[in-house]
C-alpha cells in the first residue's frame, strides 16, 4: 500500500489533443500505472478507458483521475459506458463499478438494459 505522503509522488499528468484529453499517472520508474481519457463531443464529454494497473488498485487512483477529469470539464454533460473490462484478470464487479460512477453523480440512462449500461452526468446549475 502507498502511504499518504508517498501519494504526492504520483502526480496526474494531462495531455490535450484535438479530440480528447488524456490523464495519466506514472510510478517512480516512469511507467504508466493509471489512465483515463475524456473525449470531446460538441454536446458532451465522454469518459473512456479508465484503467489502473493491478498492483495499484483499491488505493484511490481511479477516484483521483475521475475527480480531476470532472473538475477540469466542470459544467459539461458527461457520458460513459459502465462496463468492467472483460479481459481483465481481476475485473471489478459490475455493481461496484456502478456504485463508483454513481458516487460522482452519474445515473443510468433510461434506455440502459441488461446488456448496455450507458451512464450520464447531467449539467447541474452551478456545477
Ligand atoms: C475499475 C478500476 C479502474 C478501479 O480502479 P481503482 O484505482 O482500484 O479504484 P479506486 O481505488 O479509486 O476505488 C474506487 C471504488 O471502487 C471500489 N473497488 C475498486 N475495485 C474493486 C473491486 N475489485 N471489488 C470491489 N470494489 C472495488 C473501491 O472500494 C472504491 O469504492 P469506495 O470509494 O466506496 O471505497 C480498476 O479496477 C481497473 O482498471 N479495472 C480494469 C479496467 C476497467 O474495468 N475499467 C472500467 C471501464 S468502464
Amino acid at each position: 500500500m502507498i502511504g499518504k505522503n508517498d501519494m504526492l509522488n504520483f502526480k496526474i499528468q494531462r495531455f490535450d489533443y484535438n479530440y480528447c484529453s488524456e490523464y495519466i499517472i506514472c510510478n517512480t520508474r516512469k511507467r504508466v500505472i493509471a489512465s483515463v481519457t475524456v473525449e470531446h463531443f460538441s454536446e458532451h464529454k465522454w469518459i473512456d478507458a479508465l484503467w489502473v494497473d493491478k498492483k495499484y488498485r483499491k488505493q484511490g487512483f481511479a477516484t483521483r483521475l475521475m475527480k480531476r477529469a470532472l473538475k477540469d470539464f466542470n459544467g459539461f454533460r458527461f457520458k460513459l459506458w459502465c462496463v468492467p473490462d472483460e479481459e481483465d484478470l481481476k475485473p471489478i464487479p459490475f455493481e461496484n463499478l456502478l456504485s463508483f460512477y454513481r458516487s460522482f453523480g452519474f445515473v443510468l440512462d433510461k434506455e440502459s438494459n441488461d446488456r448496455s449500461h450507458l451512464m450520464l452526468k447531467r449539467k447541474i446549475r452551478g456545477d
